[in-house]
């Protein structure tokens, strides 16, 4: 899941699998302040031990492993236990845990363009093989599809309908354009595809077909003389985007089993609400390219139709909307639709506290046989951090809190081996979570880029001094120094888009991290088949220099959320994000109110307050237990930490979407990875338009902060 945010340097890439890599960023607060590290970092005993540890080539032969096998959702098991067996070499105990769920795999994919003139042309539907590129060729690459797609056939006329967001159904509604019946063909870019098709479905269209576009690969094109993958870091023109089709704001998880773990004897519910009734296709922007041609001079053209992201850079294409072009699409989307087991491996050390744990979560799936980037350069990281955290052990350390590893399978559906492994172990969870720490694309190009919730924003700012991160051939800077360069020190708020979902949907802490490219870096071939070790190792790492500095940032992480007598979350954190939050649900407010809609947001202001004043008794407190040296009070605190921010949840979710319990922070309803603040609230606004249920929403969230001041503070 992955974006690029054009900020700054540039544009910033993408950590997590189902982000997407054009999606501008909304949410960027609370600025750090600029000063940059000492250079280089000073460290103790121990953390010189962690960072010592990691070798950029046993990382990049964990990647070389990951990277060369079929590793679909429910099809690995080995790799899985390989997985398991590395951690358990270096100290964790290691097993897998079984999972029944709802998969589908491609069998047959057709796509054909039939002119009005009568004549036939058909898609490839396939990506090239390179000879350079060993996995581009393998007998068992796997086809181009959209993983949950809807088995069918469709023919019909089609119609361009741009990123497919509902602002852009709406306006082709209001250009008068016949969506009934019709084919959308849509572009990547902006929300979850799987919202595209459910956009498309739920405006009687009958099938969609999803393109690339080279305009996302900022100054990386081929159109600026740059030559393609693999002669060069311009798109290889042939690539194609798989991936889910799930409604993802709806529920993650196995779509049949909503709310409850995925057993082989589980009940199975009906699954079309979270998953298309149209079939859908994924195609390369050489495949879109007649397709928009045909439609050229038909309905409205791009520029005059006026939508972000509307307009892209596919040669001799106008994007037109294509009313009346009489070309028609023959579409086949055959799918094998099974219950399959899949495996999370999970490797555990105890700590001398069991009821404080953290766990460090990567996805092991992919759509492709490779997946340098998605999601194995995280893979790689998380064998290397086991590697260190067993040189550490052999000197005697103990954790003082428990580390959970955990290696989620089949997260590229739709979050699905996070989400039952959560909906299984939750009472523990809810019990004894710290935090969660989510590592997927660790590294698609060079830049930076972390999402989190505030309380751990401090310490994940702290950590990055303390690591050398190689810059665009610069090795002098740390990490602090280029992220604070380049993002001004802001985290992004958790929308959705990867493992972290069903943690930050029942009150844990978690942050996101990984580097993705600018737009003067190598192009990333997001869920395509050159997403493979021999582009990382040419193109988007060369030396895996960035896989070892990410790797040792989330290691000294980890190390200070175990190690640390003080527990490194910080609640007071929250008061100046809940207040921007109100800042700009009081401009959403303002830009879609009239005279007689307005609201009441006393209680939502009032809350905060009591909030802040919670943080502060918390923060004297903890000043007391440390000037006193009083280990039960110091754990007492501890123990508030962790728990305060399950009082942001809500048993029953936000509207139309039980899954999602956190009030503060959701993915929007229709973008799927990027994030809405204060979610029931300003969605009441800007999707029902019912002031009546926002007001009540002002009310459940006023509670909901309410409920995490009385943790904090009793
Ligand atoms: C599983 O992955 C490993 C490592 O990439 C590979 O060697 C093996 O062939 C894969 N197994 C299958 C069944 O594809
Ligand atoms: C039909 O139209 C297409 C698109 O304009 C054109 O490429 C093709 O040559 C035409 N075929 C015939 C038989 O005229
Ligand atoms: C693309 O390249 C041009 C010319 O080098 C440069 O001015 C521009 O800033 C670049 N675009 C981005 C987004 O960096
Ligand atoms: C697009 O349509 C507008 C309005 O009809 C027209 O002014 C403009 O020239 C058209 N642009 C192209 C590229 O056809
Ligand atoms: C395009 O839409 C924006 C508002 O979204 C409007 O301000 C602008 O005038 C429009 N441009 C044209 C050419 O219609
Ligand atoms: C669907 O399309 C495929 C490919 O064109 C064809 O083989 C199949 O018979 C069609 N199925 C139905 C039910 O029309
Ligand atoms: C870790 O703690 C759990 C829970 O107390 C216990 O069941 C397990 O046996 C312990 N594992 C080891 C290796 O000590
Ligand atoms: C980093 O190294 C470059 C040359 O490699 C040098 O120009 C620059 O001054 C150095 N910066 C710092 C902060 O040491
Ligand atoms: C911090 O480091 C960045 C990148 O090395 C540099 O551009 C910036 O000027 C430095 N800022 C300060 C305050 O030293
Ligand atoms: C590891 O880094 C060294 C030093 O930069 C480099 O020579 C070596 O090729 C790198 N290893 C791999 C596997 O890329
Ligand atoms: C204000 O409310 C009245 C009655 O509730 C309604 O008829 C009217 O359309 C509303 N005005 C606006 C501008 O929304
Ligand atoms: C608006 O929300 C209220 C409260 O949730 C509900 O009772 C009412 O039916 C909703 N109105 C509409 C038009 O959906
Ligand atoms: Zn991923």
């Amino acid at each position: 899941m992955v974006k690029s945010i054009f900020v700054l340097l540039g544009a910033i890439g993408a950590q997590a699998c189902q982000r997407d890599l054009t999606f501008a960023h909304g949410h960027r607060h609370v600025k750090r302040q600029n000063t940059n590290a000492t250079f280089p970092p000073a460290l103790d005993a121990n953390e010189q031990i962690l960072i010592n540890s990691f070798d950029n080539t046993s990382i990049s032969e964990w990647s070389y492993y990951y990277t060369h096998g079929n590793h679909i959702a429910g099809l690995n098991k080995t790799m899985a236990q390989w997985t398991a067996d590395k951690w358990t070499e270096y100290g964790f105990t290691s097993r897998l845990d079984e999972y029944y769920v709802f998969l589908n795999y491609p069998v047959s994919q057709s796509l054909s363009l039939t002119y009005a003139n009568g004549s036939v042309h058909t898609a490839s539907l396939t990506e090239d093989v390179l000879e350079v590129d060993d996995t581009s060729s393998y007998p068992d690459r796997i086809p181009t599809f959209h993983g949950y797609s809807f088995t069918g056939n469709a023919s019909a006329e089609y119609v361009y309908v741009g990123r497919g967001q509902q602002v852009d159904f709406d306006r082709l509604e209001a250009l008068g354009v016949e969506l009934e019946g019709k084919i959308a063909l849509a572009k990547y870019g902006g929300p979850f595809r799987g919202l595209k098709v459910k956009n498309a479905q739920e405006h009687g269209m009958i099938g969609a077909v999803i393109f690339v576009d080279p305009g996302d690969d900022g100054n990386v094109t081929e159109a600026n003389g740059i030559a393609a993958y693999p002669d060069g870091p311009a798109r290889n023109p042939s690539s194609v985007q798989r991936g889910s089709v799930q409604f993802l704001s709806i529920y993650p998880g196995d779509p049949t089993t909503p709310g409850y773990t995925s057993k082989q004897d589980s009940p199975r519910a009906d699954k079309s609400g979270s998953v298309p009734r149209i079939p859908s296709i994924p195609i390369s922007w050489v495949d879109a390219q007649p397709l928009l041609h045909a439609l050229n001079g038909f309905g409205t053209n791009g520029t005059a139709v006026n939508r972000t992201g509307w307009v892209g850079k596919i040669p001799g294409a106008t994007y037109s909307t294509g009313v009346g072009s009489g070309a028609r699409l023959s579409m086949s989307n055959i799918m094998d639709e099974t219950y399959n087991p899949i495996w999370n491996a999970v490797g555990i050390i105890n700590g001398t506290n069991e009821d404080e744990v953290l766990i460090i979560g990567n996805h092991r799936d992919a759509w492709i046989v490779g997946g340098a980037a998605d999601p194995n350069s995280g893979s790689a990281v998380l064998i290397e951090l086991a590697k260190a955290f067993s040189a550490l052990s052999a000197t005697g350390w103990k954790p003082l809190r428990t580390i959970v590893l955990a290696s989620w399978d089949a997260e590229e559906y739709g979050l699905v081996g996070s989400t039952e492994w959560v909906e299984e172990y939750i009472p523990w969870l809810k019990t004894a979570a710290i935090s969660y720490l989510n590592i997927d694309v660790a590294v698609a190009g060079p830049i930076p880029d972390f999402s989190a919730t505030p309380d751990l924003h401090a310490v994940a700012t702290s950590i990055m001094k303390k690591v050398i991160y190689p810059f665009h051939g610069a090795t002098n800077h740390t990490l602090y120094d280029v992220w604070t360069s380049i993002s001004g020190g802001e985290f992004g708020v958790l929308g959705s888009g990867s493992d972290y979902t069903s943690f930050l949907h029942r009150g844990i802490a978690a942050i996101d991290m990984g580097a993705g490219p600018g737009p003067n870096d190598p192009v990333y071939h997001y869920h395509s088949n050159y997403d493979s070790y021999h582009w990382m190792s040419t193109f988007g790492d060369p030396g895996f220099h960035t896989h070892k500095a990410f790797g040792q940032y989330l290691t000294l992480l980890a190390y200070h959320l175990v190690t640390d007598p003080v527990l490194a979350l910080e609640p007071a954190d929250y008061v100046p994000e809940l207040r921007t939050y109100l800042t700009e649900l009081e401009s959403t407010i303002s830009s879609a109110g009239s005279s007689n809609t307005t609201l009441d947001l006393t209680a939502l202001t009032d809350s905060i307050d009591t909030f802040s004043a919670a943080a502060q008794d918390f923060n004297a407190l903890r000043e007391q237990a440390l000037s006193a040296d009083d280990t039960e009070l110091l754990t007492f605190v501890n123990h508030k930490a962790r728990d305060f921010s399950r009082g942001f949840t809500s048993q029953g979710g936000l509207p139309g979407r039980e899954f999602f319990q956190n009030l503060i922070f959701a993915p929007g309803l229709d973008t799927g990875y990027a994030p809405v603040t204060y979610p029931g609230i300003t969605e009441s606004i800007t999707f029902e338009g019912n002031w009546t249920a926002a007001q009540e929403w002002v009310g459940r969230t006023a509670k909901a902060i309410e409920v995490a001041a009385a943790i904090l503070s009793t």
